[in-house]
């Protein structure tokens, strides 16, 4: 079966039951959530200036904590995936300084976020608890850093009411690009600070504006599956893609590939390496699927988004070559199963999840036949598209 998803009540309870446990029975002032994502379609078109279509999760990271004084924060997870310690000081006069060698890892995201947050950053002592699983490409670092800014915010009240949400994503993903060299794009951050339940979230990430596309019904819903690998290739492929992409805009004397019909592309044949024209083409392709499935789902005809969810999953394995055994393995399963709409990878690739669009009444089967013939261990997450972050108190 699917994993039951805690409940957000019940995540703010213990993480104010850990609260309790590190800080000599304290109770905390500040309580904030922030989701992972699910991208449906629209993959690694965000730093080529085009559309991505994800929606928030009900899979959240919770933050709950006080003011200090002084110059010292400390931050626990506590979550037992985590590699390293799992308490954390930070003093004030490091956030002047980036070094990703520090140790333990995840704190980076953590001070990343202090260094880049827009207003006064106050000093503090919190407790991190999250049902987002940890590297399985449903973006915990993105939850991580939204979960950070939103806290900080509710330290500080009514003074960082004038900032734009968007501005805080892009405060976010400069974090992760500095504090843990991914040079990811905006749709992670932007989606967890945006997203709203029941809708999808069509993101222009050159305008960096967005549209909220109802997403409800009773007879469809997504299967979120992990693959339970991630490959050691993830960093380094991506930002080799970036490259590769900026590479092809070049050579047609674009902006971006934003910029590029699919018949720019053709012209990039004679003038490029293969993996360059390749590389292009899944992009251009993509921003077009996005906008096509966008005006399916405003209508609901979800036999169309489907299938513009596995004619992206072709174009990232062939022409993007970002996907890999398991995924394709999980896909070729899904789209067997009587009942499935669509099915791709979703996220950067290399192992993490994958997005499934199925009629209510057959969800149960094709997770039974996922089970039965997947090579590895596969866990299921039913999704129903939910909020972004919010300060409880
Ligand atoms: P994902 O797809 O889940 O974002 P990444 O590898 O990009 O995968 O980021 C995962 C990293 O984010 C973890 O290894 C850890 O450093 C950090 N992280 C995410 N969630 C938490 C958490 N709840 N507590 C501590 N660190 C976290
Ligand atoms: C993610 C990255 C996003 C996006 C995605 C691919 O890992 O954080 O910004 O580029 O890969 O669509």
């Amino acid at each position: 079966m699917a994993e039951q998803i805690p409940s957000l009540e019940s995540l703010i309870a213990a993480a104010k039951s850990g609260f309790r446990e590190e800080f000599d029975g304290e109770d905390p002032s500040a309580v904030v959530f922030a989701p992972g994502r699910v991208n449906l379609i629209g993959e690694h078109t965000d730093y080529n200036d085009g559309f991505v279509l994800p929606m928030a999760l009900p899979l959240v990271t919770v933050m709950v904590g006080s003011r200090t004084e002084g110059d010292e924060s400390i931050v626990v997870t506590r979550n037992e995936d985590i590699k390293g310690a799992r308490r954390v000081k930070i003093q004030k006069k490091e956030l002047f300084t980036v070094d990703r060698r520090c140790e333990p890892k995840w704190a980076n995201y953590v001070k990343g976020v202090l260094a880049n947050y827009i207003g006064e950053t106050p000093t503090f002592k919190a407790v991190i608890v999250s049902s987002v699983p940890i590297g399985g490409g449903l973006s915990s670092s993105a939850a991580l850093e939204v979960v950070t800014y939103q806290f900080l915010d509710a330290l500080n009240g009514d003074k960082s009411r004038s900032v734009m949400p968007t501005d805080k994503a892009l405060a976010c993903q400069k974090a992760e690009h500095d504090y843990a060299g991914m040079p990811c794009g905006i749709m992670d951050q932007f989606i967890s600070f945006l997203g709203k339940k029941d809708c999808a979230l069509l993101i222009d990430c050159r305008m960096m504006t967005s549209k909220l596309i109802p997403f409800a019904d009773d007879n469809v819903v997504v299967l979120v599956t992990n693959s339970n690998v991630k490959h050691e290739l993830t960093g380094s492929e991506y930002s080799t893609r970036r490259k590769q992409c900026e590479k092809a805009a070049l050579q047609l004397k674009k902006l971006s590939l934003r910029d590029v019909a699919v018949e720019d592309v053709k012209r990039l044949e004679d003038v490029a390496e293969e993996d360059i024209v390749k590389r292009a083409r899944h992009v251009v392709t993509e921003i077009a699927r996005t906008k096509d499935a966008a005006d399916a789902l405003k209508v609901k005809d979800f036999v169309r988004f489907g299938e513009l969810m596995t004619q992206s999953h072709k174009s990232l394995k062939d022409d993007f070559e970002v996907s890999c055994k398991e995924l394709d393995e999980l896909v070729d399963i899904a789209l067997s199963v009587k009942g499935v709409l669509g099915s791709r990878m979703t996220g950067g690739g290399f192992g993490g999840c994958t997005v499934t669009l199925v009629y209510r009444n057959s969800v149960d089967l094709l997770i039974a036949t996922i089970k039965t013939e997947y090579s590895g261990i596969p866990t299921f997450y039913v999704c129903s598209p939910s909020d972004g972050a919010q300060i409880i108190h």
